[in-house]
């Protein structure tokens, strides 16, 4: 642990060598208690013992003999060194410093120098700690941090010598300037180290204790933005404290985005609205997942109308505990392109109250397809022409760095697809099944024109597409009680379709 000692000589009393100290130091850390002795001209062995002054008595810390018998005193065991060097110093050294090892400690040199007396050490080990009034907090908690100094020393009752930090900033929270800080609603945003630091006879010590608040780590604070590009796939975080085992609800809160107009909560007008369902490609965290505090949940697909709120909530030690996110989705807006007028494209997020720039690249790939990206502009949107074919990409950022990005490829008919290559693979499927459909279908009806045509003699009107469908299936029926026969001569009336 971090060693940290303060020594305040108080009054060096002249003759008779006695000397008296205050040494502060942290709980867990290693305390040296000093006691030194100017005259260099030592003999090689001198006498010395260290003995701690408590309410019922003394009792020795260590002790040496002028045979050179070092004994070591039953009170801090192992933990001690007294080491008595031939230089004069016969510091104590103690490891791990507790609470109880506080107190006045007694340092005594005989007979050093020649004919000399005795020479004193009173050091004060004053221990310093931080101390949490519940040892694990739940999110929601009603908590006490304290900064506790045994023994307190008089001086340290006015308030204005304590400060504090949390992980390593100051805090200027309720009562930072007192010794216990109250917290009357723990957050994940107390969770860390704190640190009270004492100014104490002009000079500034240190303590520092770890606060683990049980609950969702990830996200830490209520309505965290998540960024994912239509088309993509994105994770929902939920992320419990390791360790704690939580069967997460997830649930939606609303639709669209909290800094548009369309965007509603459950809660006053609960009633018009029920709420919304989760997406189609939502995908819940698994019953057994590696790791069980994980409970983030995916979307495989992220569709336009999937931004908005969503919650995820468990409970822990039988508390409820519970995230809201945002999901903001990213897209590429293009202006429709004429002959003459360029191609606009435009960068859009459901929610961009966080972002703070935009920055447009071109992605261009090598013959071993290693991407080149050439940054390209600054502004929200960007002016192409049609000759700009291929990838651009729009980054945005916030105040703590890049945020997202989302890709728009430009091919040769201009501003007809955008948004991320799986998206246009996935349109171009779905245009391709249509169109067989479609082809499918007018086969088929020619095939059935025509064999009416020729079967009956007669052409039969089909006013809508319902009569087609009834009759095709009235057709099919017959021919599959007429058997092979019809099967024979259909077939080469399908080729001459
Ligand atoms: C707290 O301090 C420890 C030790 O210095 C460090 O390892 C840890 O990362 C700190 N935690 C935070 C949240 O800063
Ligand atoms: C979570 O759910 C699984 C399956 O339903 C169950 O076996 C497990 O006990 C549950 N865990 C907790 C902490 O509720
Ligand atoms: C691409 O690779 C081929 C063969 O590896 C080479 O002949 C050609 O010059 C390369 N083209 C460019 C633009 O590097
Ligand atoms: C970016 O926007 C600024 C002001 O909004 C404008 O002056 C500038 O011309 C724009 N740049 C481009 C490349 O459109
Ligand atoms: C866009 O984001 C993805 C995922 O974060 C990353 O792999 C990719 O390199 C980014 N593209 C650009 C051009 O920044």
């Amino acid at each position: 642990m971090l060693f940290i000692l303060l020594g305040v000589v108080l009054a060096v009393t002249g003759g008779t060598c006695e000397t008296v100290l205050e040494v502060m130091a942290q709980e867990g850390s290693q305390a040296v208690l000093p006691c030194l002795v100017s005259d260099s001209q030592s003999t090689h062995y001198a006498a010395f013992q260290w003995v701690k002054k408590g309410k019922r008595g003394e009792s020795t810390v260590c002790r040496r003999e002028k045979s050179g018998l070092v004994y070591r005193g039953s009170v801090l065991g192992h933990r001690s060194h007294c080491l008595g060097s031939q230089f004069g110093d016969y510091s104590l050294y103690i490891d791990a410093v507790r609470e109880e090892d506080a107190g006045q400690h007694v340092c005594s040199v005989q007979g050093h120098g020649l004919g000399r007396g005795t020479t004193t050490w009173k050091v004060m080990l004053r221990v310093m700690k931080v101390s949490f009034s519940l040892p694990e907090a739940i999110e929601g908690d009603k908590l006490q941090v304290k900064c506790i100094v045994t023994p307190k020393p008089d001086m340290l009752y006015s308030t204005e010598q304590y400060r504090w930090k949390l992980n390593g900033v100051d805090y200027k929270g309720n009562g930072y300037r007192r010794s216990s800080i109250p917290i009357p609603s723990v957050s994940q945003s107390d969770r860390g180290n704190w640190t009270c630091c004492v100014d104490y006879r002009g000079k500034a010590t240190e303590a520092t204790q770890f606060l683990r608040v049980k609950g969702i780590e990830h996200p830490s604070n209520n309505n965290a933005l998540v960024y994912a590009a239509i088309g993509s796939n994105t994770i929902l975080p939920c992320v419990f404290t390791q360790g704690l085992t939580s069967n997460a609800t997830w649930s939606r809160l609303s639709k669209g985005s909290s800094s548009s107009s369309s965007f509603y909560r459950l809660g006053s007008n609960s009633r018009r609205h029920p709420p919304p369902s989760l997406p189609l490609s939502f995908i819940r965290p698994p019953l057994s997942p590696t790791s069980l505090w994980d409970q983030s949940a995916r979307l495989e697909r992220v569709e336009l109308g999937d931004e908005g709120s969503y919650v995820c909530s468990g409970t822990v030690e039988s508390r409820m505990v519970k995230r809201e996110l945002e999901l903001v989705t990213a897209r590429v807006l293009s202006s429709p392109s004429t002959k003459r007028t360029p191609l606009t494209l435009t960068c859009q997020l459901s929610n961009d109250k966080e972002v703070t720039k935009y920055e447009w690249v071109r992605v261009t790939y090598d013959n071993s397809s290693v991407a080149t990206v050439t940054p390209v502009g600054k502004n929200k949107t960007l002016k192409l022409t049609e000759d700009d074919m291929g990838e651009w990409v729009c980054r945005y950022y916030g105040e703590r760095g890049l945020l997202g990005n989302v890709t728009y490829h430009l091919h040769l008919m201009g501003g007809l697809e955008s948004g991320r290559p799986e998206e246009q693979s996935y349109n171009r499927g779905a245009l391709v099944i249509g169109f067989g459909i479609l082809i499918l279908l007018v086969l088929l009806i020619a095939l059935q024109i025509y064999r009416n045509h020729q079967r009956r003699k007669m052409i039969l009107p089909y006013p809508a597409l319902e009569n087609i469908v009834h009759s095709l299936a009235n057709e099919r029926e017959r021919r599959e009680r007429r058997g092979i026969n019809v099967r024979k001569n259909s077939e080469p009336m399908e080729e001459q379709a």
